[in-house]
């Protein structure tokens, strides 16, 4: 193998420029060439790309976003799309291809190999965590710090006023940014799209934080489970408490990347590299109760990634 491509895919995520890093550094040191492809799929159909040496990745480990920016390409769901990538594979002398970026990717990299029979390497990396195969995805931590930082500084003005506060997160269809954010931020109650809720629930409990004498009350929802402002109608309807929104949106997806992103990012991108060049063509690499490991691409959007009860039961009992 001579020379590599890599690309970034989907929603950016903190800690994918770390991966783009490892991935044309490790391949250097392989005595491998790297081709950077521009906007994703988008710049794959469309040539958007070009050699990418020691110096391209200089000085963006610590950057949020993707300095090979980014795109969800509706032509690459196409075959005259699909073709047209193959064309500039052929035209670059692309040997193998490294796409950091969430099922969405990995479902188009999947069929593209498969008619093109191109090999290609998934590196997780969105802030949703629901992929599965990977206990964690790179991004997801750094949101999670965000989302808590943000309940941080919500709590101050809350208890000012005494007021209760829905924050409404990302996660698509997935409660994992909430569940953990919901935990290390102390939240009251976690509305995910993964269980059932009880509307009449969460107000009680509300009330009798109130009546012990709470100064305020923090609720998380996930996008996918509800929207905040909905959530928050229903409940100073039903408590008469006045309640507020907060609706965090794409702030969770930027900021420089926490060192575990970074670290993650840099591992999984070198193994990627690793796996392209023992001759894998249709992996994806990810971090299992923390080891690198590796699975089939499918792995990826098999399924659904679980909710962790523990986790979910656990912030239940300590918020009471
Ligand atoms: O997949 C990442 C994500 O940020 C989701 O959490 C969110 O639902 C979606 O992307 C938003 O997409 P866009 O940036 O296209 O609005």
């Amino acid at each position: 193998m001579l020379r590599i491509a890599v690309l970034t895919s989907g929603g950016d995520s903190p800690g994918m420029n770390a991966a783009i890093r490892a991935v044309v550094r490790k391949a250097i040191y392989h005595g491998l060439e790297v081709i950077g492809i521009q906007r994703g799929f988008s710049g794959f159909i469309e040539a958007d790309m070009g050699p990418m040496n020691l110096g391209s990745v200089a000085d963006i480990i610590h950057r949020g976003g993707t300095v090979l920016r980014t795109a969800r390409s509706e032509e690459f769901k196409t075959y005259p799309g699909r073709t047209k990538a193959y064309a500039n594979v052929a035209r670059f002398g692309i040997q193998g291809l490294v796409i950091i970026g969430g099922d969405g990717s990995f479902r188009g990299a999947r069929v593209f190999h498969d008619e093109f029979n191109v090999p290609v390497l998934g590196v997780p990396g969105t802030i949703d965590n629901d992929i599965t195969g990977t206990d964690y995805s790179i991004g997801f931590d750094t949101a999670v710090n965000t989302v808590v930082e943000a309940i941080n500084k919500i709590r101050d003005t809350a208890t000012s006023h005494e007021r209760t506060f829905i924050l409404e997160v990302m996660g698509r269809e997935s409660g994992c940014i909430a569940l953990t954010a919901g935990l290390a931020g102390g939240a009251e109650s976690i509305i995910i799209p993964e269980l059932e809720f009880n509307i009449d629930e969460v107000c009680e409990k509300l009330y009798r934080g109130y009546k012990r004498g709470k100064l305020h009350s923090i609720i998380i929802v996930a996008e996918g489970a509800a929207g905040g402002m909905e959530i928050s109608k229903v409940i100073s309807e039903k408590t008469g408490l006045e309640t507020k929104v907060t609706i965090l949106g794409h702030l969770q997806r930027g900021g420089t990347p926490s060192a575990f992103d970074r670290i993650l990012a840099s591992r999984l991108g070198a193994r990627a590299v690793e796996m392209l060049m023992s001759g894998h063509h249709k992996h994806m690499v990810g971090m299992m109760a923390g080891e690198i490991v590796t699975c089939p691409l499918e792995t990826a959007f098999a399924g659904k990634q679980p909710i962790d009860m523990d986790v979910y039961n656990l912030a239940a009992v300590l918020s009471i």
